[in-house]
């Protein structure tokens, strides 16, 4: 392979940066050309291209967001769309590409593998860590840090009021930034799709505890797909056991910001390994790291293969809730 292209598609999330420098910077010492593809799928369709070299990934590895810009593209998911992009890589000369993103971004890619025999890598950059074949996904940890921060924040004013809070974090259909955020900042109840408790059981809890001399109370409740639903289940409780309580939906604050350490160690392994593979021309799966080793796993797989949240962090936010 001579020249490559990158891409972030999907929502931001923080480490896109530093994994696009990883990758650009990967891809010069092994004396690839590497271009830039603007807003994901959308500027693939429309040849939205420019080279990119060692300084435009000078100073970025701690900014939030992407440089190159990210769409979510209603045109890609159609075949013409699909064709179009695949005339556009060809015309540019194009031999191999590196998608940033989650589980849409790689169901897009391995449709350009099907449709057009064009080789592609995934790396892993979404807040939701919801991709299968990797322990964390690149901006999770610090769209937990924020999550973290505003619970110790609204922890303060809950408590000097005597208050029941509802605070909503992100996910989509996932409950890791709930778990995660919820254990750390000792949330007295986390509630997850994966394993829905029902209004009557969250009650049930909320009404021990109180009676139990519980003044404040913490509940991290999950998006499910339909952002502001803590407002439902808030209303349902004071309905049903007359607990008054506020909600703060946390929303996109949780994908933005500086990437923590953890972040950017892991968008510099994972975009290095992307194009170790291309160069090698190994492709059609997304790199990810397990326990410490990259691993790489068929694109197919990390969204057809459900990740779960292991059930030792559930089972401990329990234990010590309350
Ligand atoms: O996938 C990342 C994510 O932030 C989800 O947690 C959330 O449901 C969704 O994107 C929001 O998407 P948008 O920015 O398009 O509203």
């Amino acid at each position: 392979m001579r020249r490559i292209g990158v891409l972030t598609s999907g929502g931001d999330a923080p480490g896109m940066n530093a994994a696009l420098r990883a990758v650009v910077r990967t891809a010069l010492i092994y004396d690839l050309e590497i271009i830039g593809v603007r807003w994901g799928y959308r500027g693939l369709i429309k040849g939205d291209f420019s080279p990119l070299d060692r300084r435009c990934v000078s100073n970025i590895i701690h900014q939030g967001g992407t440089i190159l810009g990210t769409a979510r593209s209603r045109e890609f998911e159609t075949k013409k769309g699909r064709a179009q992009a695949l005339a556009a890589v060809c015309q540019a000369g194009l031999e191999g590409l590196v998608l940033i993103g989650g589980e849409g971004t790689f169901h897009g890619g391995d449709l350009l593998m099907k449709e057009g025999d064009f080789p592609v890598v995934g790396v892993p950059g979404t807040i939701d860590n919801d991709c299968y074949g990797t322990d964390y996904t690149i901006g999770f940890d610090t769209a937990v840090n924020t999550a973290l921060e505003a619970i110790d924040r609204i922890r303060d004013t809950a408590t000097s009021h005597n208050r029941l809070f509802f605070v909503e974090v992100m996910g989509r259909h996932t409950g890791f930034i709930a778990l995660e955020s919820g254990i750390a900042g000792g949330a007295e109840e986390v509630l997850i799709p994966e394993d829905p408790i029902g209004i009557d059981e969250l009650c049930r809890r909320l009404q021990t505890s109180f009676r139990g001399g519980k003044k404040s109370s913490i509940v991290v409740v999950a998006e499910t797909g339909q952002p502001g639903d803590s407002f439902r289940i808030a209303r349902e409780v004071k309905e049903r056991i007359g607990l008054d309580s506020r909600v703060c939906v946390l929303g996109h604050i949780q994908r933005g910001g500086v990437p923590t350490a953890r972040d950017r160690v892991l968008a510099s392994h994972l975009g290095a390994a992307a194009v170790e593979a291309l160069k090698d021309g190994r492709w059609g799966f997304m790199v990810g790291e397990c326990r410490g080793e990259i691993t790489h796993v068929p694109l197919r797989d990390t969204w057809r293969k459900k990740k779960l949240p292991p059930p030792s962090f559930e089972a401990l936010a329990r234990l010590l809730s309350g």
